[in-house]
């Protein structure tokens, strides 16, 4: 059992929604209704998070390295992204969940889904049950490079440059580390996901496929990140 009270839950989890092609190559289907069937798992792990009190939850819907999949699958991908934007952050807002993006706002993302984006995070910016994120054309290493990018530009001096320097010009400086993340689909890979955020996360992998994934395998998650110790590098 997880116990929800506020010492053992994770403040922050982070979602590798993997598997969603294979599950849909299992069941004879081509993989866009994978993706379809893997809105449904997001929604339970939203939801998961809500029952436990988790702080901040973050997924990965696209990565910069995404655009490399066939052209019918990232146009799809795309307006899937906005059409579950469209259709369901008033359920969002309902349930006091803030909508926030990360990732490259780079000429790749159509301005259309921007203004969609915009939009989540300006209807929902004062809700406070739950900090859901979007990694959208998102890359660990693209997040700190545009960092290193900003101190530059700043003209920040090299002796000023530290963990903190770097952290509060990522792309958001209020998300504060990742306690958990969860893969699914028995993948044992970060894949560029929140490079800096997860320095210290536990890693949790599962072989469950993402549009088989539920509330209860979040909790599952969770009841395991509870038996670990962590020590960040001390004794
Ligand atoms: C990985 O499965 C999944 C993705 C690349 C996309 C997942 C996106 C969603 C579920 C929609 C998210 C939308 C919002 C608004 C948050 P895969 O295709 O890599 O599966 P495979 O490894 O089996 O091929």
């Amino acid at each position: 059992m997880v116990s929800t009270d506020s010492s053992g839950v994770p403040r922050h989890i982070a979602c590798v929604m993997d598997g969603n092609g294979r599950w849909a190559q299992q069941q004879g289907l081509p993989r866009i209704e994978g993706h379809k069937q893997g809105e449904h798992a997001l929604f339970e792990a939203v939801e998961g998070a809500l029952e436990l009190g988790v702080e901040w939850l973050t997924v990965y819907a696209f990565s910069t390295e995404n655009w490399r999949r066939p052209a019918d699958e990232v146009k799809f991908l795309i307006n899937f992204n906005e059409d579950i934007l469209l259709r369901r952050q008033q359920e969002l807002h309902d349930r006091g969940v803030q909508i926030r993006f990360v990732g490259r706002r780079d000429w790749r993302v159509p301005k259309r889904l921007i203004k969609r984006m915009n939009e989540a995070t300006e209807l929902t910016k004062d809700n406070t049950k739950l900090v859901f994120t979007i990694a959208f054309n998102y890359g660990g290493q693209a997040e700190i490079v545009d960092a290193v990018k900003q101190l530059i530009t700043e003209g920040v001096p090299a002796d000023k440059v530290d963990e903190k320097a770097i952290a509060s010009r990522l792309y958001d400086p209020q998300m504060p580390p990742v306690d958990l993340m969860v893969r699914t689909s028995g993948e044992y890979r970060i894949s560029n996901f929140l490079l800096w955020e997860l320095a210290y996360s536990e890693l949790y992998f599962t072989e469950t496929l993402w549009p088989d994934f539920t509330r209860d395998h979040l909790h599952q998650a969770v009841a395991d990140f509870q038996q670990r110790a962590r020590r960040y590098g001390g004794v």
